[in-house]
């Protein structure tokens, strides 16, 4: 969604601004703008669409500035427009302001500002901010600030920046991320580390209310009461180098291909020499793990199918049920949690707004709660009663393929941890499973392999207009994964289904306009997956197999088949969401469209 850069220093700020708007890009973004405060003059340029849009504007001016504000927007109130991209001013024009997050009750503050002389340019919520500030400056601006939000109801992370004080930028967030980048005789502010770690990877994360002044030579955090508050500083332990494509024409197909080597990483990291389990830095008691009976999985999107896949896996490993629950709406239906609940909340990002929510409401009912995430020091990770990371590096590419197979990676490690916990299976059973799972890297590298075969069938089927995707048992979440998939970055109308209800509805959407996608790797429910796929044939629909490599009776059914190699039944996750991600990206990119940025999506949803 949205991203702030901010910069103070003795550099001049505009290429670094810039070069931070690059580097957030791939949240996803509809228009951009820069302030930049020299020699007592404010200037304010905005367009909408791409940041190569607004650095053709920037030409022309001769901006040395030293101090700046940058913005991708990503509209939420207002369409995309120069107009409603931000920052924005107070009528005043001494107050500039870039905000990310949703105001709720902008709607009666502006009618208020309105009556007393605001004059709004925009349509936007943020431009309430800019006023209240403006309202409330009588030469102090940390002061104005706090004043302001405390009107303000809903999301935020602001940066600020105001005529007079020409050497600050000053900050503050309230459910959306906001860090500060700590340099030499410089210092910079953003909402996501990606902005400033070609110049530092010293960072201070903000939590809620926190308000940060930060000028060249100086970090001062302070309450909402203006009382100082000492933070510890981090170290943003990836590279620069890993937030690039790296000879990949696009961070999607780059990301796709890096799983192996993290399904590897993933099991050096938790799996001792002894083939032991030992999750880094899990501080939930083995004697309280013992008394679970029960777990609740929340998340969005991609993450939530991983957990569908969890409810299969833990289920059997432990006997334990396993819910699973979107958590938009985990968040709003009353929830009803058990004591012996553990929530294990599930999310890339650690920054899902929804995801947040759900956590939230858990641990008001003193729920413990377990994150599997990718961010190191995301919100996620800093609210919950431990985290296990996935390991997954920066994940650019908005539609998320990586950090899936890394979350699957750490659930079949936690499911057998618990069963090892709770003596489900014995040493023996975990054992092999382990054994196996060591071997899944070089499966998916096999996956991958077959690209140049799985971008033929891609190139057949480029033109259906509709594509249905069925699974059943554990392959019934990657079937909703790979139809996730190719809506995100294709735009054709994609459905995942359970095969089992296809005579329930879906299958009067058959006929030969439309493509089926049968993930029907071998398994108990193999025969009744070659019955869906006969049933659909019987009405012209046309199939695209995913099956297990040397299945024979598959090929009786279709010349178009995406192998996998053979595994253990339970293995399968892990590999045929490979060739799914892959189908899905040939078919984006041979459409030509903007495969790591698609339209209307935003890296990680901070808002609801
Ligand atoms: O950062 P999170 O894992 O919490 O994000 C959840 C979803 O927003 C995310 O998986 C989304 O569905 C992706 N675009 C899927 O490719």
């Amino acid at each position: 969604m949205c991203g702030i850069i901010g910069y103070v220093g003795k550099r001049k700020a505009l290429p670094i601004i810039l070069s931070g708007l690059h580097d957030l890009e791939y949240r996803g973004y509809d228009s951009a703008g820069v302030a930049v405060l020299e020699r007592g003059h404010l200037s304010v340029v905005k367009c909408k669409g791409r940041i190569n849009d607004l650095e053709k504007l920037l030409e022309s001016r001769n901006l040395q500035a030293c101090i700046g504000l940058g913005h991708t927007r990503w509209a939420t109130h207002g369409k995309p427009s120069k107009v409603n991209a931000h920052p924005h001013t107070d009528c005043s024009g001494r107050i500039t302001v870039v905000h990310n997050g949703i105001i709720e009750n902008f709607d009666s503050l502006k009618k208020t500002l309105t009556k007393e002389g605001c004059i709004f340019k925009s349509q936007t919520d943020t431009e309430v901010i800019a006023h209240l500030i403006g309202k409330f400056y009588q030469g102090d601006i940390e002061e104005a600030l706090r004043r302001a939000v405390k009107m303000l109801k809903g999301s935020y992370a602001l940066a600020v920046m105001a005529k007079d004080h020409p050497d600050r930028i000053i900050g503050i967030r309230n459910d959306s991320p906001l860090v500060v980048g700590v340099g030499k005789g410089e210092n910079f502010l953003a909402s996501d580390t990606a902005a400033f770690l070609s110049y530092t990877n010293r960072v201070i994360f903000l939590e809620d209310k926190e308000l940060v002044t930060i000028t060249p030579s100086g970090i001062e955090i302070t309450s909402l009461g203006a009382k100082r508050i000492a933070k510890k500083e981090d170290k943003i332990l990836h590279t620069k180098e890993q937030v690039q494509k790296g000879g990949f024409k696009h961070f999607m197909f780059k990301e796709i291909c890096q799983q192996p080597q993290i399904a590897s990483k993933v099991i050096s990291r938790y799996v001792t020499s002894k083939g032991q389990i030992k999750f880094k830095d899990f501080s939930i008691d083995q004697s309280v793990l013992e008394k679970f009976n029960k777990i609740t999985i929340v998340a969005c999107g991609t993450a939530y199918h991983a957990g569908l896949v969890g409810k299969y896996l833990i289920e059997d490993f432990t006997g334990m049920p396993v819910e699973v629950d979107l958590a938009s709406e985990f968040r709003y239906r009353k929830p009803i949690i058990k004591d012996n609940t553990l929530m294990v909340a599930i999310s890339q990002s650690g920054e899902t707004a929804d995801t947040l929510a759900a956590v939230r409401e858990a641990r008001k009912k003193k729920t413990k709660v377990l994150a599997i995430c990718n961010v190191v020091g995301s919100t996620l990770t800093r609210e919950v009663d431990s985290t296990i990371y996935i390991h997954a590096g920066p994940e650019i590419s908005v539609a998320s393929t990586k950090a899936y197979t890394a979350q699957l990676m750490v659930i079949y490690l936690f499911g057998l941890y618990l069963a090892g916990i709770k003596k489900t299976r014995s040493k023996k059973q975990i054992d092999k499973v382990l054994a196996s799972l060591c071997q899944i890297p070089s499966k998916q590298k096999k996956v991958i392999e077959s690209s140049k075969d799985i971008k033929k069938i891609a190139r057949k089927y480029l033109h259906f207009g509709a594509f249905l995707y069925l699974g059943r048992h554990l392959n019934f979440p990657t079937a909703l994964e790979g139809a996730l998939k190719l809506k995100e970055i294709s735009y054709i109308p994609a459905e995942g289904y359970a095969a089992g209800e296809m005579k329930h509805g879906p299958i009067a959407l058959i006929d030969e306009y439309r493509a089926v996608v049968c993930v029907a790797t071998d398994s108990f429910v193999f025969d009744k997956m070659v019955s869906n796929i006969q049933e659909i044939l019987a009405r012209k629909g046309k199939i695209i197999v995913v099956a297990t490599l040397g299945n024979k009776k598959i090929r009786d059914c279709t010349k178009e088949i995406i192998y996998v190699p053979s595994v253990e039944e339970i293995f399968y996750p892990l590999l045929s969401v490979i060739a799914l991600q892959l189908f899905a990206y040939f078919i984006a990119d041979l459409k030509g469209y903007d495969v790591d940025k698609p339209r209307n999506l935003a890296k990680s949803v901070t808002v609801e």
